[in-house]
């Protein structure tokens, strides 16, 4: 199992990093070199610390001691939410999506969500179904460099045996 930790303050210039080399390695028939830039431009260092003031949790899973991936999520309303889910390209293919998505899973139905909802990716949307999620919507976003992007919004049921939290 890969080691799982909270985000740290020091992480910031790495994380942006995967999520970079992601994005540039997506394939050019998913998303063109010109929305990719566009895509890039709108993220800075401090974007993660921010993400977590405002309420996101924040997973970093490492390989090697280092940060090879990162996971946000959060409670929206009465449902829970991903707000994130990058690996470095690299370090694909070795499990840490899946363990990060678990991570935040579990704590998320753990505070009794009915369903966790996420914006995916092409790239990223077979993934997420093999791991229980449907396609509830296809649309765009816009990126920061102002080019749209095609996404689906995704969703996965609180499974009938997910433990909650006793409060
Ligand atoms: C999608 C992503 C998070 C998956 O993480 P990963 O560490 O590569 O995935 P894992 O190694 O944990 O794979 C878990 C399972 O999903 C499968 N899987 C992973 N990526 C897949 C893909 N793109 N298509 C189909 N299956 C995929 C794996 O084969 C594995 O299956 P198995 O249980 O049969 O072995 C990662 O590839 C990534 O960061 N992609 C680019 C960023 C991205 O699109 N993020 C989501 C934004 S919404």
């Amino acid at each position: 199992m890969p080691l799982i930790r909270p985000f740290r303050l020091a992480d910031a210039d790495d994380l942006l990093a995967i999520r970079n080399r992601w994005i540039f390695a997506v394939d050019a028939a998913l998303y063109s070199a010109e929305q990719r830039t566009s895509w890039v431009t709108d993220r800075r260092p401090d974007a993660f610390a921010k993400s977590v003031a405002n309420g996101v949790t924040l997973l970093v899973a490492e390989q090697d001691g280092r940060p090879a991936g990162y996971c946000g999520h959060r409670v929206e309303g009465s449902d829970g939410r991903i707000t994130a889910l990058h690996v470095d390209p690299e370090a694909q293919g070795a499990g840490l999506g899946r363990a990060l998505l678990q991570h935040a899973e579990r704590a998320l139905f753990a505070r009794g969500v009915p369903r966790i909802l996420v914006q995916a990716s092409l790239p990223a949307q077979p993934f997420y179904a093999a791991q229980g999620y449907r396609v509830a919507r296809r649309h765009t976003v816009p990126t920061g460099g102002g080019l749209e992007i095609a996404v689906a919004a995704m969703e996965k049921p609180r499974p009938v045996d997910a433990a909650r939290a006793v409060v």
